[in-house]
């Protein structure tokens, strides 16, 4: 989970690819480094710590040449220090390499290449590749490129420059995301588009096992296996850089929860056929398994919940690192329906390929188009809420909710009156988040005086007291739990104690009353009860107003905004940047 740009044009390098990690910088944050080749020079400059604070003593942008790669990182194999950052060179110091993806055998091919004679710096699994290549170099970067990627088991996604052969760059990957932008004279790769979109929109994403070599004038594309030259088709990126800036928000978090009232209404323009026959197959199938991580996974609780309400249809959601554990078991007639925002979580596409291996059909809800996730599809659905940058995701959360709620009533034959609601909807999450947010902010606070706070609720209302336990801690590190609340007498109850927040997820729905009873027993014991609810109850030490709506299954679209809000204010009160919470990454490209 982390990110690479590499750029090859007439640019300065430096600046751009600084700018370039800024943009990916969602993908990790914890090291960052760039490498850049003026004629037959290579320069590497990298250390521990967040990309600004690193500019202001490596001046990344004085760095000489119009050809370089680059890294953010997101640790996994050695600590966060300076030689464990990327770009790691070869012993000669003539070739440098950034990786995204973990190498599963590099400790034999480190014992090997140590035999040999190679002396390593760092306790990296990627340094290992910059070996290899070297190992492999007889003139031609790209041929040993190839024989390096062939001895790698693992993900990895891997940018290579050398010295000997300024003016290219080669670029791999299986199962890490990539893509090569094609601008004028002027070429890029990256894990993502977010940080070259500003140059170009005309991208091609690479395949598993694919390879790419670029010039400043060319990317010619190959296969991993044989190195033969393939046919790749270029796409168009539909948003553009102004989506991905901040507009004026101290945080993109605050910003995208802002965005929600326009995503409901994005969500609306789907593709109308391919929502009906996306519809249809649900319907039909034997057997649907949504598979999916975090928020994505709480979306499709809700999505259960709407499916089995709204169009009779019951299906499972399985936390995706668990289902890997059942996917070499599911048989033909079973529909896997993935749920992702970034399209590129390694537990999700672990259980898609050995699943579609067993003969199950792949669908999906996605935000990314062409991402990986999307390309293993049959069939996708899209959230159309443009790039979602905060680690913490929030317009993703309405906008899959949202696809679910089209989606069960397309198969209910009631797509019309969704679209009207979710039109509806749009304005009322608007009036909360004009009313509300300032009184948010004094709850978040308080909170960022606690060390724990529970959220309840019963059936649909359950996935909201999941997610907003997890926008808490994720950002705020106060610890949180979620829980159906008819499930605290079995245990949890015994740690509610004076003054212990608890959030009672209450609209007045078919879950009111008995949830209800639950609060009130927290309270008992001396809880500060915040009820969210429609409808005043003096049971509440606090009442989190939501508005009245026309159907019961839009409440959790309500609810969650206040809890979003609350979650930012408490980790911004805590001195926390909620964009990137410590120890996580948007983007989880590993297992
Ligand atoms: O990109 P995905 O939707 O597949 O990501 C899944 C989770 O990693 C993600 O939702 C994570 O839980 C968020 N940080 C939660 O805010």
């Amino acid at each position: 989970m982390c990110g690479i740009i590499g750029y090859i044009g007439a640019r300065p390098a430096g600046a751009l690819l600084f700018k370039g990690l800024k943009r990916l910088e969602y993908r990790g944050y914890d090291s960052a480094g760039v490498a850049t080749l003026d004629g037959g020079k290579l320069e590497i400059r990298k250390d521990a710590g967040k990309i600004s604070e690193l500019d202001e003593k490596l001046h990344f942008e004085s760095m000489a040449g119009s050809m370089g790669i680059a890294h953010t990182r997101w640790a996994t194999h050695g600590g966060v220090t300076r030689e464990n950052a990327h770009p790691h060179a070869d012993c000669s110091g003539a070739i440098a390499i950034v990786h995204n993806g973990i190498i599963e055998n590099f400790q034999e091919l480190k014992a090997e290449l140590a035999a040999k004679g190679h002396s390593f710096k760092s306790e990296t699994d990627s340094e290992v590749i910059a070996h290899l290549i070297e190992d492999n170099y007889k003139g031609d970067l790209e041929k040993a490129a190839f024989e390096a990627a062939k001895r790698l088991r693992g993900s990895f996604a891997v940018l290579a420059v050398s010295a000997k052969e300024p003016g290219k760059i080669v670029c791999f990957k299986r199962e890490s995301p990539l893509l090569v932008g094609l601008g004028n004279g002027e070429m890029f790769a990256a894990s993502d588009a977010t940080p070259i979109v500003e140059y170009t929109r005309r991208v091609v994403f690479l395949e598993d096992g694919e390879a790419a070599a670029l010039t400043k004038d060319s990317a010619k594309f190959y296969s991993l296996d044989d190195w033969k030259p393939l046919e790749k088709k270029a796409s168009t990126v539909e948003w553009s850089a102004e989506d991905a800036g901040k507009n004026g928000y101290s945080h993109f978090m605050l910003k995208e929860i802002f965005e929600q009232p326009q995503a409901l209404k994005a969500v609306i323009a789907q593709d109308e056929k391919n929502l009906a026959a996306f519809a249809e197959e649900l319907k039909k199938a034997k057997r649907v398994i949504a598979v999916a991580c975090g928020t994505a996974r709480h979306s499709a609780v809700i999505g259960k919940h709407m499916l089995d309400r709204v169009a009779g249809k019951d299906i499972e959601v399985l936390i995706a690192s668990e289902f890997e554990y059942f996917a070499d078991r599911v048989e033909p007639g079973t529909i896997v329906l993935a749920v992702s925002q970034s399209g590129e979580t390694a537990d999700v596409l672990d259980g898609l390929r050995r699943s579609k291996a067993k003969g199950a059909r792949i669908m999906s809800i996605v935000n990314v188009k062409g991402s990986s996730i999307d390309r293993l599809s049959e069939r996708s659905l899209y959230l159309n809420c443009g790039p979602e940058i905060a680690v913490a995701s929030t317009k993703a959360f309405m906008a899959q909710c949202a696809v679910f709620y089209l989606l069960a009533h397309a198969m209910a034959g009631k797509l019309e009156k969704a679209e009207g609601d979710l039109r509806l909807l749009s304005g009322l999450v608007q009036q909360e988040l004009d009313a509300a947010n300032g009184k948010m902010k004094e709850i978040g606070e308080e909170l960022a005086k606690k060390q724990n706070a529970y959220y309840l609720g019963r059936g649909v209302n359950y996935a909201i007291a999941l997610e907003g336990a997890l926008k808490l801690k994720e950002i705020s590190y106060v610890h949180a739990e979620g829980m159906p609340a008819g499930e605290l007498k079995h245990g949890t109850l015994a740690l509610i104690e004076k003054g212990t927040p608890v959030f009672l997820l209450n609209p007045e729905d078919y879950t009111y009353y008995e949830s209800l009873s639950n609060g009130i027993e927290t309270r008992a014991r001396g809880a500060k009860l915040f009820g969210l609810s429609n409808k005043e109850n003096k049971a509440y030490d606090e009442w989190i107003r939501l508005p009245e709506t026309i159907d019961a299954l839009l409440y959790p679209f309500l609810s969650i905004v206040p809890l979003q809000l609350i979650a930012y204010y408490a980790a911004v009160a805590r001195g926390n940047d909620p964009d990137k919470p410590r120890n996580l990454a948007k983007s989880v490209t590993v297992k």
